[in-house]
């Protein structure tokens, strides 16, 4: 990324930066903390992985009646952050999160580890949990209902996709002689670019 002269289209961009973490030491390049905002207000973050991301947006999956995804059904406005620390660089994404589809969620389920995707039937992700073995329990139960068949996806379980309506590249120097560039979407699927001091 040449911030001097920067590319019109920050996704090409995005995904040098993408390629550029895989190849580096981090185990879980694909790790972001997912900032939502709860129904009472309050901000609240956690990691998710990503698992696509294009014009379209940015995708992770969750369980859609877990904590976050009761703050998005109330404010579907987001932020995401990848943090490389060895790269010395962050990606920071901003938009609304939307329920990716059936089709596309299906798909990506059907490519789980079988246990993943009885523990997906078996989580109540977020809801309070009384013990170590009700969880053991319960994935022994779903293991037993799905015996000798395809484990469906839950239909509480699903992608959602976060769209790019801003994006900031951010590079680390010595002396805190950073450089940022934001691209902001435009009408049209153009982009406006500004940078930033550090
Ligand atoms: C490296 C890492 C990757 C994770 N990936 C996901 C993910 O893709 N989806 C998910 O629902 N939770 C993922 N988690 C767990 C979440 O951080 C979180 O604990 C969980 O989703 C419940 O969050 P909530 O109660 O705010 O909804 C991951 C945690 C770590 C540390």
């Amino acid at each position: 990324m040449n911030f001097d002269a920067p590319p019109a289209d920050p996704i090409p961009v995005f995904h040098a930066w993408f390629r550029e973490a895989q190849q580096s030491v981090l185990p879980n390049p694909n790790a972001m903390t997912l900032a939502t905002i709860d129904p009472d207000g309050r901000p609240s973050a956690r990691i998710v992985l990503l698992k696509d991301l294009d014009d379209q947006g940015a995708v992770f999956f969750t369980n859609r009646e877990s904590r976050k995804g009761r703050a998005i059904a109330a404010h579907a406005q987001v932020a995401l952050l990848l943090h490389w620390d060895p790269l010395d660089r962050q990606i920071r994404i901003e938009g609304r999160a939307a329920l990716l589809s059936d089709e596309a969620s299906d798909a990506y389920f059907a490519t789980r580890p079988r246990v993943s995707q009885i523990g997906a039937w078996a989580s109540r992700q977020s809801e309070t949990l009384r013990d170590r073995e009700t969880f053991d329990a319960a994935v022994a139960e779903m293991e037993k209902q799905f015996e000798g068949q395809a484990v469906p996806r839950p239909p509480h379980w699903g992608g959602y996709q976060v769209s790019l309506d801003r994006i900031e590249f951010w590079q680390g120097h010595h002396y805190r002689l950073h450089d940022r560039m934001v691209y902001t979407a435009g009408d049209g699927g153009s982009w406006s670019t500004r940078r930033l001091f550090p």
